[in-house]
């Protein structure tokens, strides 16, 4: 009767990650338990997701070797296999909320989030063009939010202004506003096949510093002022300091990403018997609640959906 906080299936948000072909359901490394769908399995996971009434799944493609380019343009490709997945998916879940990743990486040969120059660091500008193309084309398809993750600076208002223009003023967009350069997001690059393509070069002529927080503040106050409808902070349990002030400065519905690697933690450290899967899992996901979360996109959506039934 007296806690502060809850956590329910309406706070969950659950990642997919897919690959092109048929019947196709292949492990992802570092994360068992974690798998990459064609899109004709996919929707046997989603068909789960709609029984457990998971509000929102957000896609991720590993894209085929051989489309990929140094601009990445396969992303804008409307028979690609995120607008195949939305498509589907919306046909048959009409109630489930989709969101899509704008981003490069998964299309990039070298596996940056945008366009690159000579010396490797991302061209900020041009880079927001294709973003925007991209924002408008899973808008197109049916997708109910788009996050752009890639942490160019001004692509909330280009976006935001492209959709408004194009008749897609209902389409939300969930900014990833405070993208730390983090080391917890190796799983997700073998994920979507990006980590060979990136090799030794990193992202941090672009993400944030671990070090800073009122960079973090200025970030998301951008995005808000661009037109972001939500904002996420990611990576989640290090940062839910910045969770923290994020939300008690800005009052903004607040999303959190659980990443990959903080999954590959619990699920490494509960295969080996030294923690509880289930009590961690929820314990981790009640206090982005507390630190002032809205929702959480987390790997654990259905296991976490199927423990909260149980309690
Ligand atoms: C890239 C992107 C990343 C994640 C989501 N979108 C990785 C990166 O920035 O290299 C990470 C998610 C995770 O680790 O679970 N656009």
């Amino acid at each position: 009767m007296v806690a502060e906080n809850t956590l329910s299936v309406d706070d969950l948000i659950l990642p997919l990650f897919l690959v092109d072909g048929k019947k196709r359901v292949e492990s992802v490394d570092a994360m068992p338990g974690v798998f990459r769908y064609s899109v004709d399995e996919i929707l046997k996971v989603v068909e789960k997701v709609s029984q457990k009434k998971i509000p929102l799944i957000a896609l991720f493609p590993k894209i085929d070797i051989k489309l990929k380019t140094n601009d990445g343009k396969e992303a804008l490709n409307p028979e690609g296999l995120i607008p195949e997945a939305i498509v589907k998916i919306k046909k048959e879940f009409p109630n489930i909320g989709i969101m899509t990743d704008v981003a490069l990486d998964p299309y990039t040969t070298h596996g940056q989030d945008g366009l690159i120059s000579e010396d490797g660091t991302v061209k900020n500008d041009e880079t927001i063009d294709i973003l925007k193309q991209q924002s408008l084309l899973y808008a197109e398809m049916g997708a109910d939010i788009v996050a752009p993750s890639d942490m160019m600076d001004g692509r909330i208002g280009v976006i935001r202004n492209a959709l408004e223009n194009n008749n897609h003023c209902i389409t939300k967009i969930m900014a990833y506003s405070a993208k730390y350069s983090s080391s917890f997001y190796n799983p997700f690059r073998d994920a979507v096949g990006s980590s060979k393509n990136l090799g030794d070069f990193d992202k941090k002529n672009y993400q944030m510093d671990p070090a800073n927080s009122l960079e973090a503040l200025t970030e998301v106050e951008l995005d808000i002022f661009e037109g972001a409808d939500m904002i996420m902070i990611k990576p989640g349990l290090p940062y839910l300091d910045i969770v923290y002030i994020t939300k008690d400065t800005f009052k903004m519905p607040t999303f959190a990403y659980q990443v990959s690697g903080e999954y590959s933690m619990i699920k490494a450290a509960s295969l080996n018997q030294y923690l509880d899967e289930k009590n961690v899992v929820l314990e981790t996901l009640l206090s982005f609640k507390r630190a002032g979360c809205s929702g959480i996109l987390t790997y654990y959506a259905i296991d976490a959906a199927e423990w909260l039934e149980e309690i």
